[in-house]
Formats: structure tokens, C-alpha cells, sequence
């Protein structure tokens, strides 16, 4: 009898067909969000789940979860949507898949960057609305990429892909990160020890670092008062490390001249002003979305699952 598989979302073709292969799997005739309560339906008797970002397993998710559920794998590296702590008291291992969308993230991160400097969104609504009207000296102006400074919050996998694509515009580089990198790896980037010595340097903002205690709503005004005037943020890690007001303010008084953002907080229901305003350059948590990087998170899923199924060292645990 092939051990019983939780799945909350549906899976991309290749890694339905693994586990398929290798689980009996319980999930869903949709593709929607589940409750809490929906999950645990699925989760009885179950061995394993395998959940996706968003869906909520938090403390009252682990008080109700069947014993027989030991490992609950995350299609996602991020863990901001699970209860770690009553995970651990629960006796229930975490999985996840970092390493295998650091370049698909960087990609998004610098179509925001690209899109949000030169105004990408209001260019293509005219062309798809018919409104463009005619070459013209002054029509959607941006701002320019090359030369200028980019800073990174967050110097992980990711920051360093964003980095690496970044010289490619001949950017000078700046970086917080919680410790300095070796020098090797820093490749002309230049480390702030505190985020207050980053922010001058600045032109553009990209966030990488978790969404923690500590992180969220650190974008708020205060911040935001020490980037340079008109600088423009991206934000691909989580959103509710944004202070949604304050950024909104910002982008309206002409603090910022543009953000770009793949990820909300509480999306997808995002905080409406964002879509009113013609210097936001938005996409639905895109990061990681290319076949190849969705087939390497749910492989690495599903590895974390075989690992410990097989009684063996689950080789990404949170
Ligand atoms: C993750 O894995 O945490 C990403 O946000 C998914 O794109």
C-alpha cells in the first residue's frame, strides 16, 4: 500500500505524475484556496501533506492535525504561512525547496525593476487600450537603469542573482545583509552594516530578506524618508514587509517615483490604492513561476517527503 499524500493545490504536470508514482493522493477537484478546516479534511489520514504559500498553517492548524501527519512538506521556501514553533511542538517536520528559484525570482525582481523605471504598465494599457496617440518627446518618460545605484536588502541567493544581473547595467551595488559577505563573493558590491547607511544609496530597492518580526512593516514612512528623492522599490520577497499606507503615500506625493511589487500583503487581496495609481508596476506572485522552476520546488518536495518517508535525513527542513 503506497503511504497516504495531503496535496492542497494543484501540482504541475511532472510533479503530479511522481507523486502519483509513489502516494496514494488526497486533494482537491479545483485549484482553489482551502481553510484551515478543509486541509485537516484532507489531512485525515493522511502520512504526509504537501501545502503551498498562503494556505494557513498556523497553531489551531497543528492543535487539530491527525498524529498520523508527521511531515508537512512546503511547495514554497518561504515558511511566513506556517506556525513553526507549533510545528516543533507538535512533533511535525517542515520542508521546503530553497536554492532552485533563485534565478527565476532575480528574473521578476529586474522585470520590476525595468518595468516600474520605465513605466512599463501605463505603455502597455495604451497600446491594448488604443490610446496611444503618436511619438512625442515627452510621452512616458522613465527613469534610467543604467549607471545608477541599486541597493539590496537581503543578500542571500537571490540578492546575489539580483546583484549579478544588476553590473550587467553597469549599476554600483550596495547591500544589507545581517553579516558581510566573503569578499570574494561581494564582486564590487559595497556592505552597509545598518540599513540606515544603505538607504542614501539607494536609486532602487530591492527586498530580499523573510518576512520575521523584526521585517515586518519595515518599509514605512521613516524608512522611506532616507532613500534618495524619486527612488523606486521592488519588492519580490514578501509583502507585508511593506507598510502599505506609507508606501502608497510615498508613491502619491512623489517621494518614490514608481514600485514595483510581486507580493502583497493578505493576497490576493491586496490593498486597492495600489491599483489606482499609474506608478505601480504590479504582478501576482510571479517569482518562481517558469515550468522549470515549479518542477524543481515540487521535486524538491517531493524529496523531502521520499526522505523521510524512506526513514532518512530530510535534506531541507526548516
Ligand atoms: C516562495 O517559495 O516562498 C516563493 O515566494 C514562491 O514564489
Amino acid at each position: 500500500m503506497k503511504p497516504v499524500l495531503a496535496v492542497t493545490r494543484r501540482l504541475p504536470d511532472a510533479v503530479a505524475k511522481r507523486a502519483a508514482e509513489h502516494y496514494d493522493i488526497r486533494t482537491q477537484e479545483d485549484d482553489d484556496p482551502l481553510s484551515r478546516n478543509e486541509i485537516l479534511t484532507l489531512c485525515h489520514g493522511a502520512d504526509a501533506a504537501l501545502v503551498s504559500v498562503g494556505d494557513p498553517i498556523d497553531a489551531a492548524f497543528f492543535d487539530a492535525l491527525p498524529e498520523s501527519v508527521k511531515i508537512i512538506a512546503t511547495f514554497s521556501v518561504g515558511t511566513d504561512h506556517i506556525d513553526l514553533a507549533a510545528a516543533r511542538k507538535k512533533g511535525v517536520i517542515i520542508g521546503n525547496t530553497p536554492g532552485v528559484l533563485t534565478d527565476a525570482t532575480a528574473d521578476i525582481a529586474w522585470l520590476l525593476i525595468l518595468g516600474a523605471a520605465r513605466r512599463a504598465s501605463e505603455g502597455e494599457a495604451e497600446v491594448r487600450n488604443a490610446t496611444w496617440s503618436s511619438w512625442r518627446p515627452t510621452h512616458l518618460m522613465g527613469t534610467q537603469v543604467t549607471g545608477k545605484k541599486l541597493g539590496i536588502i537581503g543578500m542571500g541567493r537571490i540578492g546575489q542573482a539580483v546583484a549579478k544581473r544588476a553590473r550587467g547595467f553597469d549599476m554600483d551595488i550596495h547591500y544589507f545583509n545581517r553579516s558581510q559577505l566573503p569578499k570574494d563573493q561581494e564582486n564590487g558590491a559595497t556592505y552597509h552594516s545598518s540599513m540606515d547607511d544603505l538607504l542614501p544609496h539607494c536609486d532602487f530597492l530591492s527586498l530580499h530578506c523573510p518576512s520575521t518580526p523584526e521585517t515586518k512593516g519595515m518599509v514605512n514612512t521613516d524608512f522611506i524618508s532616507k532613500l534618495p528623492d524619486g527612488a523606486i522599490i521592488v519588492n519580490t520577497a514578501r509583502g507585508d514587509v511593506v507598510n502599505d499606507k506609507d508606501l502608497i503615500a510615498a508613491l502619491k506625493s512623489g517621494k518614490l517615483t514608481a514600485a514595483g511589487l510581486d507580493v502583497f500583503a493578505g493576497e490576493p487581496n491586496i490593498e486597492p490604492a495600489y491599483r489606482d495609481l499609474s506608478n505601480t508596476f504590479l504582478l501576482p506572485h510571479l517569482g518562481s513561476a517558469t515550468v522549470e522552476t515549479r518542477n524543481a520546488m515540487g521535486f524538491r518536495a517531493l524529496d523531502n517527503i521520499d526522505a523521510f518517508v524512506a526513514g532518512k535525513d530530510v535534506p531541507f527542513t526548516v
